[in-house]
């Protein structure tokens, strides 16, 4: 079995999820920054990893997203909001529709601390008021990706691993 891991990630967070893959199945992963962007071909699935961008997958990954079609795909990412929050939510719901012409196998989706630069930027620009909720949200997206959030990486990708050696 062989699971394709691609990855796109700017500060480390997605990385931290992607290697958690490889802690699962060393020998059944293939560890990949999306620069490389391989094709799938010759690996059972892909898994993509993505960092939340203004509410979408970030360029990088979702190019990658696009070149897939009737691969099997799972998809991870990283963001500064609540991972239950609704915004959350809309990256799910477009992450599934840019991976619609391919099995979906899973998504993925915890909170990752937000560059402190970028939260300047934000409190500078006036777009992004410092409200209490949102200091009180980048307060607790400094604590991740955390252990709990790593621990539910690896149950998602051993549960991607099931699916793949089951539908075999
Ligand atoms: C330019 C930029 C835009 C971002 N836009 C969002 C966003 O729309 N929603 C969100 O929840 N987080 C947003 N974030 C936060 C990142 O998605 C988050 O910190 C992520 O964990 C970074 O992952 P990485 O360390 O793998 O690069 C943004 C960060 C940057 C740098």
């Amino acid at each position: 079995m062989s699971l394709l891991v691609v990855y796109s990630s700017r500060t480390g967070n997605t990385r931290k999820i992607a290697e958690a893959a490889q802690e699962v199945l060393p020998d059944d992963v293939v560890l990949v920054p999306v620069a490389e962007a391989p094709a799938p071909n010759g690996h059972d699935a892909v898994a993509v990893g993505y960092w939340v961008d203004r509410g979408r997958p970030d360029p990088k990954a979702l190019k990658y997203m696009e070149s897939l079609n009737g691969a099997k795909v799972a998809a991870f990412g990283t963001l500064g909001a609540d991972p239950n929050s609704p915004h959350a939510e809309d990256v799910l719901k477009h992450t599934e529709e840019l991976l619609q012409n391919n099995e979906l196998l899973g998504q993925f989706l915890c909170q990752g601390k937000v560059d402190p630069a970028v939260v300047e930027t934000m409190k500078r620009s006036g777009r992004h008021p410092m409200t209490p909720e949102r200091m009180d949200n980048l307060r607790e997206a400094s604590k991740h990706p955390d252990n709990t959030d790593l621990k539910n990486a690896r149950d998602f990708f051993r549960d991607v691993f099931e699916k793949i050696s089951g539908g075999k």
